[in-house]
């Protein structure tokens, strides 16, 4: 099966690039479906434009106290695009049932912590408080809890002495842009599966980071 994925962002989209020239460096058998941002404002709008994807803005302003319509509305328009498999870039949002449920199974994030450490906001940070030795980066299934769903791969950083969220942000990051494409490759080519019951095969990112 041809892949076509939809990539959801808010922001800068870093990783969203890093797998788009990753996918063309390889020739993926995959077609990029539409790159979605919920904010008019994200840069990496433009940076998918530029590589010739579809882009579109579905601004959560325009519905205020209205999530779950938000939620159905990201639905049919990931659906309308033909995505078979949705990939969260930096996308701030938390996603109900309206778009996990007909999207179940389907849905990947990165996440800037060792999950099950730090799910939610300032990761970089409360690792450093917590005086953690390692910290790094999660590939995970995308299900209704908050940063919950299953484990795909893993890579770790060191916490250095001296560092602050920044530091240890930009040292995670490069492990993001190597992690989540080697990820979604594997996705697509079926060496790695989103069904119940496999087994992560997280070690084997872990030491390709350690290098
Ligand atoms: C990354 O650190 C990612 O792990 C987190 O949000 C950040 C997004 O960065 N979910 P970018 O937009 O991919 O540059």
């Amino acid at each position: 099966m041809r892949h076509a994925l939809a990539i959801l962002i808010s922001g800068r989209g870093s990783n969203m690039a890093a797998i788009i020239e990753r996918a063309q460096a390889e020739s993926w058998p995959a077609d990029f479906c539409l790159v979605l941002a919920n904010n008019p404002g994200a840069q990496g709008l433009k940076t998918a434009a530029e590589h010739g994807i579809p882009t579109a803005v579905l601004n959560h302003r325009d519905y205020r106290g209205r999530r779950s319509e938000y939620d159905s509305a990201l639905a049919a328009r990931v659906q309308s695009a033909g995505a078979t498999l949705v990939v969260l870039a930096g996308f701030m949002r938390i996603l109900g049932p309206e778009f996990t449920q007909p999207f179940a199974g389907r849905i990947v994030n990165i996440h800037p912590s060792l999950l099950p450490l730090y799910p939610g906001l300032n990761t970089h940070q409360r690792a450093i408080d917590a005086g953690d030795s390692v910290a790094g980066c999660t590939v995970h299934l995308v299900d209704k809890s908050l940063d919950g769903g299953r484990v795909l791969a893993q890579a770790e950083v060191p916490v250095l002495p001296g560092d602050n969220a920044d530091t240890l942000a930009d040292r995670v990051l490069i492990q993001e842009h190597r992690l989540y494409p080697s990820v979604v490759r594997d996705l697509i080519d079926g060496r790695l599966s989103l069904e119940e019951g496999q087994t992560s095969p997280n070690r084997q990112f872990k030491q390709e980071a350690a290098k």
